[in-house]
C-alpha cells in the first residue's frame, strides 16, 4: 500500500510516517519545506529505519503533483499540507485561501485521473466555531472568525462533493483538536516559526528561557478556573488515528473528531507541565484573546465505535514529550 502524505515533514505529518512507515506502509512525501526542513527525513529513517521517497514539491501545482502521480501508483492521499497561522490569515486571506483550497482541489483532481480510491483530509474543530460542547460530528458547521478555519471548512465541501458523484473516491475528514506532544525519540516534534501562536510551545519556549513569560489569555471564562478549556491530544496518538482512519475507510464520505474527549483548562495544563517536568513556568494573567472561544473538546463516541480507535497518552505525557523534545532543540 503506497501513501501519498503531503506535508508529511511537518509536525502531525511527520509523526504519522513514522506510524505508518512502522506499520508497513509504502511512504511518499510531498512537501515544499515552507514550513519544516529536509533532515526530518533522516530523522524518520532514525526512527523506522527507512527513509520515505520525498519530493520537494507545491501541492497547490498541479504539474509538480502530476509528476509524483505518474511516478509512482499511489493507494492513498493523506493531506496535511498547509497553512495554519490563524492570526496571520486574518491579515492575509488571499495567502490561505489560495494556498489551503488550491492544494485540496489539485489534490482532489489527481485522486480522480490517477485514480486513487482513498483520501484522508486534515480539518479541524474550528469548523464547529463557538458551538456547544462537547462537540458532535453532527454539529451544524459555523463561519469562523478567520479566514484559515474557512479554509478548513471550503475543503471539506469540496471533497465531500467530489466524493458524493464520484464512487471510486472515498474522503474522510479528521476534525482535530489541540495537538501537542512530540515523539519519544525527542527527534520530532513542533518546530514554530518566530514567536509561538500556540499554548505548548510557548510553555517550552518559556521553560527554556527562549521567553520571559507566559500570557495566559483570559481568567473570565465560564470554566472550571476561568482560563480557556481545550482537548489537547498527543501528537502520536493522533498519528494512530490516521492508520485507523485509512484502514477503516467506508465507502463515501466519513467525517471524525480526533481529540481525547477530555478538557483540560489552560492553568491545568501549566501546572501539569510544571509538575512533570519540575520546571516554573512564570506566566501573567491578561485579557482574552479575540476569536478565542471558552471551551473546545470532543465527543470522541463516533471514532471508537467505527474505528477501533481511542488515544492512549495522558496530559503528562504530552508535557513531558514536548519539553523533552525542546531540550533537544
Ligand atoms: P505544519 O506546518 O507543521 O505542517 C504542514 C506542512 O505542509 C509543512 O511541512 C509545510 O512546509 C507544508 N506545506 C504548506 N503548504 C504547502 C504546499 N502548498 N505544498 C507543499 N507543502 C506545503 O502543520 P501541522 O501542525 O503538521 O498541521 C498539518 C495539518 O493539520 C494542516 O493542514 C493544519 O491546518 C491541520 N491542523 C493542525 C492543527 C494544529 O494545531 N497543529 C489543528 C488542526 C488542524
Ligand atoms: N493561550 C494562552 N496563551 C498563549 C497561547 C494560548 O493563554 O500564549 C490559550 C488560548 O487563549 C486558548 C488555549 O491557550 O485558550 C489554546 O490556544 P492555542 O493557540 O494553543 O490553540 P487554539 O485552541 O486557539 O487553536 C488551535 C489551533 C487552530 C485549530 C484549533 C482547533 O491553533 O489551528 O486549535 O483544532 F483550529
Amino acid at each position: 500500500m503506497s501513501v501519498l502524505v503531503t506535508g508529511g515533514t511537518g509536525y502531525i505529518g511527520s509523526h504519522t510516517c513514522v506510524v505508518l512507515i512502522e506499520a508497513g506502509y509504502d511512504v511518499i512525501i510531498a512537501d515544499n519545506l515552507y514550513n519544516s526542513k529536509l533532515d526530518v527525513l533522516d530523522k524518520i529513517e532514525s526512527i523506522t529505519g527507512k527513509k520515505p521517497k520525498f519530493y520537494c514539491a507545491d501541492v497547490s501545482n498541479k504539474e509538480e503533483l502530476d509528476v509524483i502521480f505518474k511516478e509512482n501508483k499511489i493507494d492513498s492521499i493523506l493531506h496535511f499540507a498547509g497553512y495554519k497561522a490563524v492570526g496571520e490569515s486574518v491579515g492575509v486571506p488571499l495567502k490561505y485561501y489560495r494556498n489551503n483550497l488550491l492544494g485540496t482541489i489539485a489534490l482532489a483532481e489527481c485522486a480522480l485521473e490517477y485514480q486513487v480510491p482513498k483520501f484522508i483530509f486534515s480539518s479541524s474543530a474550528t469548523v464547529y466555531g463557538d458551538g456547544s460542547v462537547p462537540y458532535r460530528e453532527s454539529n451544524p458547521l459555523l463561519p469562523s472568525t478567520n479566514p484559515y478555519g474557512e479554509t478548513k471548512v471550503m475543503s471539506e465541501r469540496i471533497l465531500s462533493d467530489t466524493a458524493k458523484v464520484n464512487p471510486g473516491l472515498s474522503v474522510t475528514l479528521l476534525r482535530y483538536f489541540n495537538p501537542i506532544g512530540a515523539h519519544k525519540s525527542g527527534l520530532i516534534g513542533e518546530i514554530p516559526v518566530g514567536t509561538p501562536n500556540n499554548l505548548m510551545p510557548y510553555i517550552t519556549q518559556v521553560a527554556k528561557g527562549k521567553l520571559a513569560k507566559l500570557r495566559v489569555f483570559g481568567s473570565d471564562y465560564d470554566t472550571v478556573d476561568g482560563t480557556g478549556v481545550r482537548d489537547f491530544i498527543h501528537v502520536v496518538d493522533l498519528a494512530y488515528g490516521h492508520m485507523a482512519a485509512l484502514e477503516k475507510m467506508k465507502q463515501g464520505v466519513n467525517v471524525y473528531n480526533l481529540g481525547t474527549g477530555k478538557g483540560t483548562s489552560v492553568l491545568e495544563l501549566i501546572h501539569t507541565f510544571q509538575n512533570v517536568n519540575n520546571i516554573t513556568i512564570p506566566y501573567d494573567i491578561v485579557d482574552r484573546r479575540p476569536g478565542d472561544v471558552a471551551s473546545s473538546y470532543a465527543d470522541v463516541s463516533k471514532a471508537w465505535e467505527e474505528l477501533g480507535w481511542k488515544t492512549e497518552k495522558s496530559v503528562e505525557d504530552m508535557c513531558r514529550d514536548s519539553w523533552f523534545f525542546e531540550k533537544n532543540q
